[in-house]
């Protein structure tokens, strides 16, 4: 069977299939559940200063095929409640990645020693929410702030920090560019896509925030895309995001440039038991296209292709 094992943000996972934030990640047991369920690593819900309610409803639009658009408002209990939840994931010997989100450098770094202070491993900084005011993309559009607030997490925290960035800007790389030369150690890619549906009898948009973030099939080619181009343009490990059902597509990204990949909407639709069956779909492929370990693969389609 291929080896599935890779290495980066100093660990070794068991296998390259994290779940994403936001999607099942609020409570410990969640975690704890996902984890169980063979998951590579899991990463928290984004976790603020303060407990937050989010947006109200509605809040999510499913789309049979193509996937869901959400505005849930980055509701949390707040970085004061969340430690036991970590603790609970943690006993059960995951892997967990923290994520964070705040305002400005100063908040992102008061958080993330906290968070660091749990014992989680590494941290993701979301700077890729594409619908929160001031917060997410609102800073994460901006390379000097993305640069800004990865070097202030780098100097409040000694664990690994992964920047997880928005796939709402021309110029995607030069975000990745700014976190890598803030010291970051790995990139996460993509967020959701920014995006809108509209009820046609109601004459206004569905979700009650207006706009919303897509994620699931229909994005795969864009996160493809940018993970493509950030892989061209740094040199830390970058975790894929976007679409991910099938072990074609994890073998997509990996031979894109990523080493690990993160599974959202494809839990949200088919349950926590999709990490189990990947794994062994994964193993079973990688098998079939001679493939002995994954990591000998990561960045392969850019040795035999030269895209513009
Ligand atoms: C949300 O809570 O609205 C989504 C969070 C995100 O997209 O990062």
């Amino acid at each position: 069977m291929a080896d599935l094992r890779t290495t980066l943000v100093g660990h070794t996972f068991r296998n390259p299939l994290w779940l994403a934030s936001g999607i099942w990640g609020e409570s410990g047991n969640s975690l704890k559940g996902a984890w169980e369920a063979g998951a590579g690593g899991v990463v928290t819900k984004s976790i603020g200063s303060q407990p937050r309610m989010g947006y109200p409803n509605p809040t999510v639009v499913t789309y049979e095929k193509w996937g869901m658009l959400n505005a849930m408002g980055l509701p949390n209990p707040g970085i004061e409640e969340y430690p036991q939840e970590i603790g609970i994931a943690r006993s059960a010997g995951a892997a967990v990645i923290g994520s964070v989100f705040g305002a400005d450098a100063e908040e992102f770094a008061q958080l993330a020693a906290r968070m660091a202070a749990t014992g989680v491993l590494a941290l993701e900084l979301n700077l890729s929410c594409p619908h929160a005011k001031g917060l997410g993309s609102g800073i994460g559009q901006d390379p000097d702030q993305v640069r800004e607030v990865v070097r202030a997490v780098k100097r409040a925290v000694k664990i690994p920090v992964i920047a997880k960035i928005t796939p709402n800007h021309y110029d995607v790389a030069s975000l990745a560019q700014a976190a890598e030369s803030a010291g970051a150690d790995a990139i996460s890619a993509i967020n959701t896509v920014r995006a809108l549906a509209i009820d046609v009898r109601l004459r206004r948009p569905v979700l009650a925030h207006g706009l919303g973030g897509l994620s699931g099939p229909a994005i795969k080619p864009i996160g493809l895309a940018c993970v493509w181009q950030i892989y061209e343009r740094v040199r830390i490990p970058i975790i894929g995001i976007g679409g991910i059902e099938h072990a074609d597509d994890v073998i997509e990204y990996v031979l894109a440039g990523a080493r690990a990949v993160q599974l959202g909407t494809a839990v949200a639709f088919r349950g926590i038991g999709i990490f189990s069956g990947l794994a062994k779909e994964l193993s079973e492929r990688l098998d079939a296209l001679k493939v002995h370990r994954l990591e000998e693969i990561v960045g392969g389609a850019h040795t035999t292709a030269t895209p513009q």
